[in-house]
């Protein structure tokens, strides 16, 4: 049994969503799932499994920030078996030509994060990086659904407030966004043997400074959901 989450063995399923926000996760269990069981209630992470289009999914919230994520994939991975984790999440566009309300394919997540040190990994900057099978159904999904997206590399920082100023440096480097969870999911489901993705939103502008209004927020979150379904769906 977890510490983060406390369900019993076989109520998860292989493949998870993981949003950030515990109501989400209830968002796509009630949007898109048939059979949707509630299987945490532990610290109000909600986590369901269900199915969609055949296929038994789950989706569990993870809350913010690599330390929360990284102790819910730990218990996910280690401890229920699961083999695929998606993050769903939202994200600041760092350059002007990622755009509001489209989605961001994380390929690798840079990170200001310590994490690898304390798994053990020194004198090296260790390169977190999607599972290739999993971006490609993401880029597919997205192509299928005609929903923009780009596929690049995001920043998972430490910050959400007053992080701005060193984001121009990081937008040079090529990064897409900023984030706060793709890199320690990364690490962790890597050191765990399991395959991972972060498919975002863009919520907001850290280059303009535009904001999506609640509406738009939601229909862009229920895109990127989509997105990640079919992604969910299609693992073999
Ligand atoms: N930083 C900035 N903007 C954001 C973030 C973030 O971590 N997440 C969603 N919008």
């Amino acid at each position: 049994m977890g510490i983060a989450i406390t369900p019993r063995q076989g109520e998860i399923a292989e493949t998870v969503l993981l949003p950030g926000d515990p109501l989400r996760a209830k968002f796509v269990a009630d949007t898109f799932f048939t059979d949707a069981v509630r299987y945490n209630e532990e610290r109000n992470m909600l986590g369901y499994t269900g199915t969609y289009k055949g296929k038994r999914i789950s989706v569990q919230g993870t809350g913010m920030g690599v330390p929360s994520v990284v102790m819910c994939v730990h218990e996910l991975a280690c401890e229920y078996g699961v083999k695929n984790l998606i993050r769903i999440g939202t994200c600041g566009a760092i350059r002007e030509d990622v755009k509001l309300r489209s989605v961001v394919i994380a390929l690798t997540a840079s990170t200001s994060a310590n994490t690898e040190n304390l798994l053990g990994l020194h004198g090296v900057h260790y390169a977190p990086t999607a599972d290739f099978s999993l971006a490609l159904s993401a880029v597919r999904a997205a192509e299928r659904l005609g929903i923009p997206y780009k596929a690049g590399s995001v920043l998972t920082s430490e910050l959400f407030h007053n992080a701005p100023n060193f984001t121009k440096k990081w937008a040079e480097w090529g990064l897409l966004a900023n984030e706060m969870e793709a890199a320690g999911l990364y690490m962790e489901a890597a050191r765990d043997g399991a395959n991972a993705l972060a498919i975002l939103t863009v919520s907001d502008s850290m280059v303009t400074g535009e904001l999506t209004t609640p509406e738009e927020r939601q229909n862009s979150f229920t895109d990127m959901m989509k997105v990640a379904l079919e992604t969910a769906a299609a693992v073999e």
